[in-house]
């Protein structure tokens, strides 16, 4: 179908090994000689975190530092970083770490310039104008936040439960998205096979989703290819400084995709199953993936064909319908090799046909957009089919 679309990305994107060394001049550059740090205490205790204190010291430049980011942060934690940057009055914020701080980094930068409560920016397009410099360095490859402008929090419902939601608005793109891959060499095995996962999926549902754009296309099919080729490779050997340039720039390709399309129904049941069991995002998604490839085909069989074409050197190995079980196959097989186990129960979480729904009912409440844009309109009942290898 030929689609009109619109696209808008981060201003600037620096990549390559060192990179990190440039963070001084970029915060110059917005003519500043202070800035806001937000990270988690992981990070913090990095040696390459001293270093870069060390070289804003240098350069004369002073910090606050915010190092509570939890993982999915909460919209609390959100609301006490509001109070620290509406304080220390820094024009500059610099996110570090894995998307939950480069999240937190964009709703520090939005808090900053407004006394509204962060609950009215929830949705599409409700921030102001304005808000602080951001510049946005990820320490994972996967979750592709330094280069969208969406912040995922997680909110603890009246009735007690945890939830997942959105801010999307143009406004929270980053002025730099400053992308070192040696620094993702601190991350365990286990975060580079969720956060390439996490990648993957992006990819896949950039790819397949039903506000899919030429530009987008181009990111997702490329970031598939790399995710393919050099994954295993990253996870084996987390000192493959090759493998890590890699990773990192299929995680770039595939922020650049879904940040003007979206992310779907894999992400969907992710992020409810996520927040009601504090599953890695990543993880819950390299599960679902498999099952999902399929329940989708019927509406997008060419681009799943040319999704295991282009895994495989780009020659047309299938047509139809068999791509979907070649594809589903290869995630499965993908999985396997990297440590992700095949369902939720092997990491002793049990969900049963009652619970899923449950789970489905909250996340199309609170999530609608992911679920219209799905290639495949999805029913709930047709959801838990599908997914029922996944239950007990
Ligand atoms: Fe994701």
């Amino acid at each position: 179908m030929l689609q009109p679309f619109l696209t808008n990305f981060v201003h600037s994107i620096r990549f390559g090994s060192g990179s990190i060394n440039e963070l001084p001049a970029a915060i110059k550059n917005h003519e500043s000689d202070s800035c806001t740090i937000i990270t988690d205490e992981n990070v913090r205790r990095q040696p390459f975190f001293e270093k870069v204190l060390e070289g804003l010291d240098e350069a004369k430049i002073s910090s606050t530092i915010y190092s509570g980011v939890e993982p999915d942060p909460n919209i609390d934690t959100i609301k006490d970083l509001g109070e620290l940057v509406r304080k220390d009055g820094n024009s500059v914020v610099v996110g570090i770490g894995g998307g939950s701080s480069l999240d937190a980094a964009k709703c520090a930068a939005l808090l900053g310039n407004t006394s509204e409560d962060i609950e009215s920016f929830i949705g599409l397009n409700k921030c102001p104008r304005t808000v602080r410099k951001k510049i946005l360095i990820p320490t994972t490859s996967g979750t592709g936040s330094e280069v969208t402008c969406v912040a995922v929090l997680t909110k603890t419902q009246s009735g007690g439960g945890d939830t997942k939601v959105l801010i999307k608005d143009p406004v929270l793109y980053a002025e730099l998205a400053l992308i070192d891959p040696d620094l993702t060499v601190s991350m365990p095995q286990s975060v580079t096979a969720a956060t390439g996962m996490d990648a993957f999926t992006h990819a896949y549902e950039s790819y397949t989703n039903n506000v899919y754009n030429p530009i987008s296309d181009q990111f997702a099919i490329e970031a598939i290819k790399l995710i393919g080729q050099w994954l295993k490779r990253a996870v084996t050997d987390g000192t493959d400084l090759k493998a890590r340039y890699f990773m990192s720039q299929a995680s770039l390709f595939a922020g650049l995709a879904f940040a003007n399309t979206a992310t779907a129904l894999v992400h969907a049941i992710a992020q409810g199953v996520g927040s009601r069991y504090h599953i890695a995002h990543g993880f819950a998604n390299a599960v679902i993936l498999p099952y999902i490839i399929k329940f989708n085909s019927p509406a997008c069989i060419e681009k799943t064909a040319q999704i295991y074409s282009s895994l495989n050197g780009d020659i047309m190995h299938s047509k139809g319908f068999e791509s979907a079980s070649q594809l589903s196959g290869f995630v499965k097989q993908l999985n396997a090799d990297i440590g992700i186990p095949a369902d939720f129960s092997s990491i002793g979480v049990k969900m049963d046909e009652k619970e899923i729904k449950e789970i489905l009912l909250e996340t199309k409440e609170n999530t609608p957009q992911l679920w219209e844009v799905n290639s495949r309109s999805a029913d709930i009942e047709e959801v838990i089919e599908a997914i029922k290898p996944l239950l007990i």
